[in-house]
């Protein structure tokens, strides 16, 4: 059977669950488990979709590099000899092999293990043994691929026309970031985590603290009051919600006097580059997710002279979430690497002159994180077992689940989005 009539019989079954899918319900089955959808998932969102992959506290020096998977393919997000970043395939132009194996590091060139075609950080080819004579090194430079920095957070698009929403995302969250100064802070720490889900699992668990009680180590500093309507805050979060008021006044009133951005922004699923942004109020000591709320780094961000100025948090749709306090950041990149496979790539980010074992200590800077990060691990994996079993039915979001809902609104409209421009094609 010819590819078109495959991909066509592909896509009307696609429609078919896209029809079967009712607002307001988790997704059929399919959607976590079929190899079908992972396909067209890389194609229609991470193919096409402003991805996050790194911020440029990764690659602070020339030759720095950090590689990207997600399914198939592999990208390096290396700094150049002048300082630029750029984001290359790590596809060799000889006949293709792997350049750098996953990981992060720095080098000089980028030499190809296979015959060492050489290329200079920025994916110039500078050197092929025993070439022809008539062989053009200018020809076979490492492909690039598209990327746009908001704020220092580097995003890629794969896409050859990459939609541009992601300017006026820019130009909306960019004022919220700027006293963070990501450009002058460095790397803590950084773990990858594998979840055993489906990475829109992992998405929509983030989405959401309707199981914000399983999280106690989060729910020393964050508000698990988070995400649920104001009338329909349950009675046993009523004296945490009356402390998120009372700390929200007192930030508010900080922010102003500080000009610093805090209002909540939310469009995840009325625009091309789904999003929400918002600087928030933590619990206790009001500073950091610590186990008191108190500040885990001495040396704060930028030029900040007070700790307690909550958490500044973004999501972006497909796969991006973060949280900006006033003594670090800490970012989550998505990445999916087989149906029931996720990668979650976790950073923690300190000011570039915050000495470890002065300023701080790594183990206590990621414990809140490293905790959560394994409850929700957990959380994605029983409900990855539970879709594949043949007695799942969608379920229905609570109203405290409506982020939830509004990425999986965006999911199946940029799938419906892509199938209409495939059938048009
Ligand atoms: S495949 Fe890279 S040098 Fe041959
Ligand atoms: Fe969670």
């Amino acid at each position: 059977m010819p590819a078109t009539v495959v991909r066509h019989q592909d896509n009307l079954t696609t429609r078919r669950l896209i029809a079967e899918r009712t607002p307001g319900h988790s997704l059929p089955a399919p959607f976590y488990t079929s190899d079908e959808i992972f396909d067209l998932d890389l194609d229609a969102i991470f193919g096409r979709h402003w991805i996050f992959v790194a911020s440029e506290a990764e690659i602070r020096e020339p030759g720095d590099y950090v590689t990207v998977e997600f399914g198939k393919t592999s990208l390096l997000v290396i700094r150049d000899d002048d300082e630029n970043v750029q984001v290359l395939h790590n596809v060799c132009r000889h006949r293709g092999a792997r350049i750098l194996t996953p990981g992060s590091g720095s080098v000089g060139n980028l030499v190809c293990g296979y015959h060492q075609w050489t290329y200079k950080p920025d994916g110039t080819l500078i050197w092929a043994a025993s070439a022809a004579d008539d062989f053009d090194t200018s020809c076979h430079n490492l492909r690039k691929v598209a990327f746009r920095s908001i704020a220092g957070l580097i995003y890629v698009n794969l896409s050859d026309e990459p939609n541009d929403d992601i300017d006026e995302v820019a130009s909306i969250v960019e004022p919220y970031f700027e006293q963070h100064q990501l450009k002058r802070a460095k790397v803590a720490k950084q773990i990858d985590l594998i979840e055993l889900g489906n990475w829109k699992l992992t998405m929509e668990n983030n989405r959401e603290c309707y199981h914000c009680d399983m999280h106690p180590e989060l729910g020393c500093t964050y508000f698990i009051t988070w995400g649920y309507p104001e009338d329909a805050i349950p009675p046993h979060l009523q004296e945490t919600h009356e402390r998120y008021l009372s700390a929200e006044a007192e930030l508010e009133r900080k922010c102003v006097e500080r000009n610093l951005a805090f209002k909540g922004i939310e469009e995840l699923d009325t625009r091309t580059m789904g999003f929400r942004v918002q600087r928030e109020a933590l619990d206790g000591e009001g500073e950091s997710y610590s186990m008191t709320g108190a500040k885990l780094v001495n040396k704060l961000l930028g030029d900040f002279d007070d700790a307690k100025l909550g958490r500044l948090s973004m999501h972006t749709q497909p796969n991006f979430w973060c949280h900006f306090m006033a003594d670090h950041a800490i970012t989550f990149a998505v990445l999916p690497i087989a149906p029931g496979r996720t990668l979650v790539r976790t950073t923690w980010l300190v000011h570039e002159d915050a000495v470890e074992g002065v300023d701080y200590n790594v183990d206590d800077l990621t414990y809140v994180w490293r905790e959560t990060n394994a409850q929700d691990a957990a959380f994605v994996e029983l409900a990855q077992i539970g879709v594949t079993d043949p007695a799942y039915i969608p379920g229905p979001y609570v109203p405290s689940e409506y982020q939830v809902d509004a990425f999986c609104n965006w999911y199946i409209d940029k799938l419906n989005t892509h199938l209409d421009a495939e059938a048009a094609e």
